[in-house]
């Protein structure tokens, strides 16, 4: 039997879904994970790497020969790692360096958008605080001030006053905000609606949908406090009818894919586009290059078809030949995390309660590491529990229930996932 080898780059919560879809797949598959963490290491090999540093990347690519290369965070993407491997003739997914600037550059995002005519928020982008102060006539408050590059879900501020909104440019100008300083930052409409995260794989043509989803990204209950990673999130079918899935690919998704082409940046890879279901219709509030976190760990338990012989597709130009199985009903996730984050919090606290698993749960690990054989926690966000049922309702019964047996000091969630969805119908 042919074994094919794939290796996983990263080593968070929506990594460790991955390296599990992968391992449940029909196809037999050796999965090695780099980083990886504490979890993804009980089922898989995981070697070293620092994903900030190409070459260290490469080094891990070179020693592993794998068939197939997946890319989870943006970070190596912005690097260019996808470039440094087709150059040596290496199956990688994910986008180009020139191709992830939809996520890496939100200005380069908003004028792309423009260009192609893709429904988003009214916006400029400015380099100096004079051209702010030039554009604010533009603009209603409240308003949105975004850091042009990465910035780890923290380089939006959403202001009030006129004054805020100089306040914030002032902050990522200088550097004060983010500790870099921002040569360009973008202004734009504040948009009021239901978010959703569409995740389209896409292989440089054709787009091929995932189950949609919904992510929870503030710290507190009734999504107030902090922005954070993600504290959870849920996948459901009716998040998005087949009418709107079909008016979100004709006039989103085949416009970005259609437009990358023609400015010879080709997407393949996870498309996400941040969408805001606003009065006017729906509309980009960003794109992300990648697979969402915690949005994956949602998705995936409820994907029936090989991930391996999907990403696979992509890579080959071949996603039109595909058509995707999906559980029915629906799945949930709910993050664990250490008490204090997103601000400052502990590692090194041992966590137990995680040997019982009841069926349609998985435990994917975020921040966890071995310490002389026992399972600790080394991040803010430690686990996602995952669980799939008929409903919502169901399904996170199964992870709240899940959760309730699984300890660590400190340990914090929320506990009104999937919220908005259960009010709906009730
Ligand atoms: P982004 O990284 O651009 O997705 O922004 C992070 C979060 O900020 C989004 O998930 C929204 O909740 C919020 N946000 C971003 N842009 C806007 C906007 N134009 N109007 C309202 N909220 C926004
Ligand atoms: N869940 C948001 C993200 O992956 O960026």
């Amino acid at each position: 039997m042919i074994v094919t080898k794939v290796l996983v780059i990263g080593g968070g919560g929506r990594e460790h879904a991955i390296v599990w879809a992968l391992q449940r797949g029909r196809r037999k598959c050796e999965v090695v994970c780099a980083p990886g963490n504490g979890g993804i290491a009980q089922t898989a090999t995981c070697v070293p790497v620092n994903v900030k540093d190409l070459g260290d990347l490469i080094r891990v690519v070179a020693e592993q020969q794998p068939d197939l290369t997946i890319i989870g965070p943006e970070l190596p993407l912005s690097l260019g790692l996808v470039d440094e491997m087709q150059r040596r003739g290496l199956k990688v997914f994910g986008p180009t360096q020139a191709a992830a600037q939809l996520e890496t550059s939100k200005g380069f995002a908003k004028e792309f958008m423009q260009r192609w005519r893709i429904p988003t928020a009214h916006y400029a982008v400015c380099t100096s605080l004079d051209e702010v102060h030039a554009s604010l006539p533009l603009f209603h408050v409240p308003m949105v001030v975004k850091a042009d590059g990465l910035a780890a879900g923290k380089g939006v501020l959403i202001c009030k006053t006129r004054d805020e909104v100089l306040a914030a440019a002032e902050g990522l100008f200088s550097g004060k905000l983010l500790g870099v300083a921002e040569t360009r930052i973008v202004l734009e409409e504040f948009l009021e609606g239901e978010e959703i995260s569409f995740l389209v794989l896409c292989d440089g043509k054709h787009g091929l949908p995932l189950a949609p989803a919904q992510d929870h990204k503030r710290i507190g209950e009734g999504d107030t406090g902090l922005n954070t990673g993600g504290m959870g999130a849920y996948s459901l079918d009716s998040l998005l009818d087949s009418h709107m899935t079909e008016w979100l690919m004709t006039h989103v998704v085949q416009p970005t894919l259609d437009g990358m082409s023609a400015e010879e940046m080709p997407f393949t890879g996870v498309l996400y586009c941040g969408l805001m279901m606003t009065a006017r219709g729906p509309m980009v509030l960003e794109y992300n290059a990648r697979f969402g976190d915690p949005e994956t760990q949602a998705i995936l338990p409820r994907l029936e078809t090989s991930l391996l012989t999907v990403l696979e597709a992509a890579v080959d130009g071949k996603l039109d030949s595909l058509e995707l199985r999906w559980k029915p009903g629906a799945s949930a996730c709910v993050v664990a995390a250490s008490a204090g984050y997103p601000g400052e919090y502990k590692t090194g606290d041992a966590i137990i309660g995680l040997e019982e698993t009841a069926k349609d749960v998985a435990v994917f690990h975020a921040g966890t590491a071995l310490k002389r054989g026992k399972l600790v926690t080394s991040g803010g966000r430690v686990l996602a529990v995952s669980a799939t049922g008929d409903d919502l309702q169901t399904a996170l019964g199964k992870a709240y229930a899940a959760l309730e047996k699984i300890h660590f000091d400190g340990m914090y969630f929320r506990r009104d996932i999937g919220h908005r969805a259960l009010s709906k119908n009730s």
